[in-house]
């Protein structure tokens, strides 16, 4: 959480940072700021309560001149979303800045002995003690700004990307990297940049290097990029190319990010199975599979960690390798995992999915499997993050950035890798015949058509919102493949119009929530045609019995249920286990609909970020 960006170089910076932080807002947008220097050596700070848009107005008629300077947007953790919380936080005489996303740890003993030594501080923030206790070495000890920012960086326990200018070297601006992201761009015309992710750099170059932990970088004007660790021992982080487009990162004439990420899915499914499946759709190869074969295909057990969205996808990796594979599985919150002693075998294939691969209780997680002897599998969007980098091997889902905060894309692309992990690792493994093999990759590759149909139940949808607007809470009622789908439209509502939802299987029902059914209540359930039919049937007429209002996704031309449900929602039929890719749709829409229509900033809900990096 919170996104940090950085300029230096000969354009002017503030349109740079301003932009960039735009382009980070998911990341937390309660507060936003930045500094700048100016030709003079003035070091000018702007803070402001709220989102990017606030700092824009606050910087009217400012001195926003400058060809260097750094910017943040904020996701609270200590202290109070307000100005005086906000980055940049500078030091006692004025002369650094900095910017930090993460969390430094030993703050408070780090604060009462810089204000035993007569610092005073301004906000309750955590990170206003890096860039005191940074001048405190540099003016106790008469060192320049790398060296003493390495001293205090030894002293820290925590997790920080930071960045900091100072003004009596406004050529040079310092960033450091420990457990949250940042990756720094350059060009070849003396300009670097500096950010959370590379969303904010790509429309300037393409050479970026993601540092590592440990990493220390001076980009400083008219030399070349050098990195060193803690210790100021040079390293020599790999130069990349990012392949981010800017189109992938604009609104592309959509009201919002996720209604655009929504509609994109046929697309990214198709980019996700791209080059994987065959022209003649008889075959998947995942080289990640094919390097580590062994390890893969005869785990005795599988481990699927994540959070949010990520571990909904897991609960559906659990029944397709369970019923394809006959490996048992168990999928785990990775902020439970990490703090239980889990018990983990050598021989374990441990799972982690993540969009922004940068959750920081799923890197811990990880961190956990690895010490115990298992084997790392990743499953990733954001290239390059941290999470593909500490697995042993993994598999990207390849549907591009997803901007609005709320998952949708991502969550059918995690989908569609597990599909084609728990197919291929059948079919090494003998567990299911090659015709049945064959017969379902043929269904995968027709899904992102069918995603398209199911796209076209918009109009529908969106007429229904309005109904909903009114609910306090609502239930999400499913079975077997479409129980996590559930969960993940209860999720999806409960983020963006702020309505309390539950996802729950349809026949625990009757074990709690039953009791909370009345005409008030409105109860989607998602009953389409598969081996629990029947059954789900059943759970709708409980919940008829009771008052309750039924709106269900059903398989199109059912006409059983249309008798029961207020209203129906038909989609294309599918193999059971893929339904999941196709049910999710409406209820994408569904809630982003009921948001829109209660003036809900849907690709900015409260209290929430993208990227979670803190624990
Ligand atoms: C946050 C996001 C969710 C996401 C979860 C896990 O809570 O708001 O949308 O599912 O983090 O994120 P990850 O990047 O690890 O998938």
């Amino acid at each position: 959480m919170c996104g940090i960006v950085g300029y230096i170089g000969k354009k002017e910076a503030y349109p740079i940072l301003i932009k960039g932080l735009q382009r980070l807002e998911y990341r937390g947008y309660d507060s936003a700021g930045l500094a700048l220097i100016n030709s003079q050596g003035n070091l000018n700070v702007y803070k402001a309560k709220g989102k990017v848009a606030d700092l824009e107005a606050y910087c009217v008629g400012k001195d926003i001149s400058g060809c260097v300077g750094i910017a943040h947007t904020r996701w609270a953790t200590h202290g109070e979303p307000s100005s005086v919380n906000a980055h940049p936080h500078y030091s006692a005489s004025g002369r650094l800045a900095l910017i930090h996303n993460g969390i430094i740890e030993n703050y408070l003993t780090l604060k009462e002995k810089l204000s035993s030594r007569g610092i005073a501080f301004q906000s309750a923030t955590d990170t206003e003690v890096l860039v005191q206790l940074i001048e405190y070495i540099m003016t106790s000890n008469d060192i320049g700004l790398l060296e003493a920012v390495q001293v205090a960086l030894h002293q820290v326990i925590g997790t920080y990307a930071i960045a900091i200018v100072d003004r009596m070297h406004p050529d040079t601006i310092i960033c450091a990297r420990q457990s949250s992201p940042l990756v720094v761009g350059f060009d070849a015309e003396d300009n670097f940049y500096l950010a959370s992710d590379a969303s904010p750099i790509a429309e300037y170059t393409d050479q970026v290097v993601y540092l590592n932990d440990g990493d220390i970088a001076v980009l400083q004007r008219g030399q070349k990029l050098h990195v060193v660790n803690l210790d100021n021992v040079t390293q020599h982080p790999k130069v990349k190319q990012i392949d981010v487009t800017l189109g992938q990162l604009e609104k592309g004439g959509y009201p919002f990010f996720m209604l655009k990420e929504i509609f994109e899915q046929p697309d990214c499914l198709r980019d996700c199975m791209r080059g994987r499946i065959n022209a003649d759709r008889d075959k998947i190869t995942l080289s990640a599979v094919i390097d580590f074969r062994e390890k893969l295909v005869s785990a005795r057990r599988i481990i699927i960690v994540g959070c949010g969205t990520s571990w909904h996808a897991g609960l559906i990796g659990k029944q397709l390798f369970e019923s394809l594979c006959r490996i048992p599985v168990e999928v785990e919150y990775a902020s439970e995992f990490r703090y239980r002693e889990p018990v983990i075998f050598k021989d374990d294939v441990v799972v982690a999915i993540s969009q922004s691969g940068e959750t920081a209780d799923t890197l811990a997680a990880i961190e956990l499997a690895r010490k115990a002897g298992a084997f790392v599998f990743g499953i990733c969007n954001a290239i390059g993050a941290s999470i593909p980098r500490m697995t042993s091997t993994g598999v990207y889902i390849h549907v591009g950035p997803e901007i609005g905060v709320a998952s949708t894309k991502a969550f059918t692309g995690q989908v569609t890798v597990l599909s084609m992990l728990a197919l291929t690792l059948a079919n090494e493994r003998h567990t299911i015949s090659e015709e049945r093999y064959k017969e379902m990759v043929v269904e995968l590759t027709q899904i992102p058509d069918k995603m398209e149909q199911a796209l076209k139940t918009n109009e529908q949808i969106e007429r229904l919102a309005p109904i909903f607007t009114y609910a306090k809470n609502c239930l999400y009622l499913g079975r077997g493949y479409n129980y996590p789908v559930a969960l993940e439209g209860a999720l999806k509502l409960k983020e963006i119009s702020y309505i309390h939802a539950e996802g729950y299987p349809a026949a625990e029902m009757k074990h709690g929530p039953i009791a909370l059914i009345d005409s008030e209540m409105p109860v989607f359930v998602i009953a389409t045609r598969d081996k629990l039919y029947e059954k789900v049937i059943s759970n709708i007429q409980e919940v008829r019995a009771r008052g309750g209002r039924v709106t269900a996704l059903v398989t199109e031309g059912d006409t059983r249920i249309r008798q029961l449900a207020d209203h129906v929602i038909e989609l294309p039929d599918t193999l059971e286990c893929f339904q999941p890719l196709i049910a999710s749709i409406p209820l994408q829409l569904l809630a982003y609909h009921i948001a829109v229509c209660k003036g809900k900033d849907v690709d900015r809900p409260r209290n929430l970020a993208k990227s979670v990096t803190v624990e």
